[in-house]
């Protein structure tokens, strides 16, 4: 009997490169639903291209609460297990991240435990920094914080600006995520 395939969610809030990966590398895992905090983002137009689910829920004019109590509702009626975070620019409320305690996953541009938070590689290379590189990781209350799952390291070139090394930061990131992901969903 095939292994059962475990159904993934993923929250973005715009371009949605890493949510692409992700549904184009799928293996052991299916992508169930693609929620996003923005109606408009491009990420949900290509889903809704390629015959995926989709739900979008701006927070605007709602409380926290209510805005991400629509989010789970749309996660469970989609019989979501894992929620993959894939460039999700909200924090998570600590009551929704221990709702869904270890069954969410977050890629973030750093070698963590370093550079946490917004603009890590002008960070890296401000630092001085040979090697940038990007991380899976277990989201939990504290941001970035989580145990990580799995890192890709990327070399800083002479030359670089915060925007070249982001892009190849980023191609590293479409290879890790989904073999993360996957990993993740097997253990
Ligand atoms: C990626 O760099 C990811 O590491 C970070 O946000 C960016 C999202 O890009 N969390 P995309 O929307 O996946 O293209």
């Amino acid at each position: 009997m095939a292994a059962p395939v475990t159904k993934v969610g993923i929250l973005i809030s715009g371009r949605g490169s890493n949510m692409m990966a992700l549904v184009e590398q799928a293996r052991g895992y299916e992508v169930a639903l693609i929620a996003s905090d923005k109606p408009d983002a491009a990420g949900i137009a290509w889903a809704q291209q390629h015959g995926l689910a989709t739900f979008t829920q701006s927070p605007k004019g709602i409380p926290k609460a209510e805005y991400e109590a629509a989010i789970d509702a749309a996660l469970r009626d989609a019989s979501v297990e894992i929620i993959a975070l894939a460039g999700y620019m909200r924090l998570l409320s600590d009551d929704f991240v221990a709702r869904w305690r270890g069954k969410i996953i977050n890629i973030h541009p750093s070698l963590l435990p370093k550079y946490k938070g917004l603009d890590t590689h002008a960070r890296a290379m401000e630092a001085g920094e040979a090697v940038a590189g990007c991380s899976v990781h277990v989201v939990t209350e504290e941001l970035d914080g989580g145990e990580v799952l799995g890192q890709a390291e990327v070399p800083i070139l002479p030359g670089d600006t915060p925007d070249t090394l982001a892009a190849r930061v980023l191609e590293a990131e479409h290879r890790l995520y989904p073999r993360i992901l996957a990993e993740f969903c097997a253990r």
